[in-house]
């Protein structure tokens, strides 16, 4: 199988890239920098630049699948611009992977989006899952229908789109929870807020081999990329100092403290959704690492 991947020089796409040339499936990827094009018998780059519509046609020889990771990351302070650059990111990108596939032949058949838990509105009540329809209207709820619109014109080419809300990822190699980890390992770490706030995670793991489980059982439609075990803010700060060693004796920090720090984006630490993986369960995907204990006994060593 032939793979196109967008972001895959980022956390998930490198996991994933890694474990298709595993299994011997050839992957062209597109990037925006010059400097990350590589070509090898099966791995070969592309260069596009989605804001001035730049792609290179010969991306897509050959192609069966595309895997839609592109996006500006969401951890960098909101500015008016960058929020817009949030957007575009992901939707001009999928509109030129949109207008390529209208205009050349190919033979793609299945086009897999990334797309977030944002998506669903913060609640201590409700518990989502892909059928659920109460959408966040929020900036980052907004972002992701936006993403979301832009990977469902797909199926105007009579593609299957598949688009895996995922939860935030558990990883050593990057991502929040090295952000977490920080603080605690030097002695100050603490929760925020009530730290009552559900956050549902995904090991980078069990996040990557969830793409190519829905690239292989070609599995179409919502599918929540989280594990099935969510955790309170204050369960993860304490399940973090207790795998590092580590006392916690610092109040929780209060949301308007880091609202002054992070401006707008300091929402992240306070979003509150449960969410559950049905889809994937019903699918029999195998989680690596369901619980956070498994999670962090991997990655704090
Ligand atoms: N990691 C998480 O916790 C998490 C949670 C929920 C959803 N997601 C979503 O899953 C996708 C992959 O996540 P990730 O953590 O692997 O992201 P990442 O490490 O930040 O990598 C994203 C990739 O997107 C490309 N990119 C960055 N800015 C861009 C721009 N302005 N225009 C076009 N391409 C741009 C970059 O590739 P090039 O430099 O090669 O162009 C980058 O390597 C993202 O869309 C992200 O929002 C991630």
């Amino acid at each position: 199988m032939k793979v196109l991947i967008t972001g895959a020089t980022g956390l998930i796409g490198h996991q994933l890239t890694e474990l298709l040339l595993k299994d011997n499936h050839e992957v062209n990827y597109l990037t925006t920098s010059p400097l990350k094009i590589k070509n090898t018998n099966n791995y070969n780059g592309f260069y596009w630049n989605p804001q001035e519509s730049k792609i290179d046609d010969n991306c897509i020889h050959g192609v069966d699948a595309i895997i839609h990771l592109a996006g500006a990351s969401i951890s960098k302070r909101w500015t008016k611009a960058y929020k817009q650059e949030l957007i575009e990111s992901r939707v001009l990108s999928a509109n030129l992977l949109f207008s390529l596939l209208k205009k050349t032949p190919n033979h793609v058949k299945h086009f897999i989006s990334a797309s977030g838990t944002a998506i669903y509105p913060d609640s201590y009540s409700n518990i989502y899952e892909e059928q659920s329809t109460q959408i966040d209207t929020t900036f980052l709820g907004h972002v992701v229908v936006k993403w979301e619109e832009s990977a469902d014109q797909f199926k105007l080419l009579n593609i299957p789109v598949t688009k895996l809300r995922t939860g935030v990822v558990f990883s050593e190699k990057g991502g929040a929870l090295l952000e977490m980890i920080k603080p605690i390992k030097m002695y100050v770490g603490s929760g925020f807020g009530s730290g009552k706030q559900i956050q549902s995670w995904i090991h980078l793991q069990d996040i990557a081999n969830l793409y190519y489980f829905v690239i292989q059982n070609k599995s179409e439609g919502i599918i929540n990329a989280v594990a099935p075990n969510c955790i309170s803010n204050q369960e993860l700060t304490i399940a973090i100092a207790k795998h590092l060693k580590r006392p916690l004796f610092l109040p929780n920090i209060p949301q308007w403290f880091m609202k002054l720090i992070l401006g707008e984006m300091h929402i992240l630490l306070f979003n509150n959704k449960k969410i559950l993986p049905k889809r994937a369960t019903q699918l029999n995907f195998q989680f690596q690492f369901p619980t956070i204990e498994q999670a962090l006994n991997n990655i704090i060593k």
